[in-house]
């Protein structure tokens, strides 16, 4: 099945896997966490298990996430079985801040209702590329044809305009900014030069050999700290 040369045959049955065979467990990638969690600092995974847990404290399907009182977390991760993210999200303006990485459905009712008319989100990432999950019961990771994005709620309705990025799939480094660009901050290089660069990098490409490659480009320093 195509429309307007997508392959949505692809994403459909990508999409069964996750929500009719029992698969809400697909593991968010470590380094994708590490990143969010260096600038969050997460108290708490709001989806997990004991196995899957990013933090210390999780709440787990037997806890049930959705009847626990959020207001009295700091900083939520929330990775959610993707057969429940509308219930999950309903509970996103709740914590001081929280993180959700979901699938990027922007047509949908729980799209407009949660993400797009919400006064608590404050950030959105939509990511470039798909992201490499890791199988609920093996190690190997998968790169998901199913587009995802990350979102930062806080408890607080935002004052300044919502914050919409394009980040690359395997760093999290921003490749483009849509909408909310801080004054004074632009940022220096085109999205496809980073993401070229990020690729290369992910191929196996040296930093010292991606520094002599894009000399006159690209500054060592913006090699050095898309890589780092
Ligand atoms: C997409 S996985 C995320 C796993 C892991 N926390 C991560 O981010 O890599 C969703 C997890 O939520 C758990 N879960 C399902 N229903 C839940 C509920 N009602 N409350 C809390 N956790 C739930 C599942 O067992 C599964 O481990």
């Amino acid at each position: 099945m195509t429309e307007q040369g997508v392959d949505l045959s692809r994403y459909l049955r990508h999409g069964a896997k996750i929500t009719e065979n029992g698969s809400d467990d697909w593991q968010t990638p470590r380094i994708i966490y590490e990143v969010l969690n260096k600038r969050f600092r997460f108290t708490r995974d709001a989806a997990a298990t004991a196995e899957n847990s990013h933090c210390l404290k999780w709440w787990s399907r037997e806890d049930n996430a959705l009847l626990m009182d959020w207001t009295q977390e700091k900083s939520i991760f929330c990775n959610p079985p993707y057969s429940k993210v509308a219930e999950f999200l309903a509970k996103a303006h709740e914590p001081e801040t929280a993180v959700f990485l979901i699938p990027f459905r922007p047509q949908t009712g729980f799209f407009l209702r949660y993400v797009w008319a919400s006064p608590y989100l404050h950030e959105m990432m939509i990511i470039h590329r798909g992201m490499r999950f890791i199988h609920p019961e093996r190690s190997d990771s998968v790169r998901s044809p199913m587009p995802v994005v990350v979102l930062v709620y806080h408890n607080k309705p935002r004052e300044r305009d919502l914050l919409i990025t394009v980040k690359c799939a395997d760093t999290l480094k921003p490749l483009h900014v849509v909408a909310g660009q801080r004054p004074g901050h632009p940022l220096e290089h085109g999205h496809s030069i980073r993401d070229q660069i990020i690729q290369e990098h992910q191929r196996g490409a040296s930093v010292a050999d991606l520094v002599k490659k894009y000399e006159g480009k690209v500054s060592r320093r913006s090699v050095y700290r898309w890589l780092k």
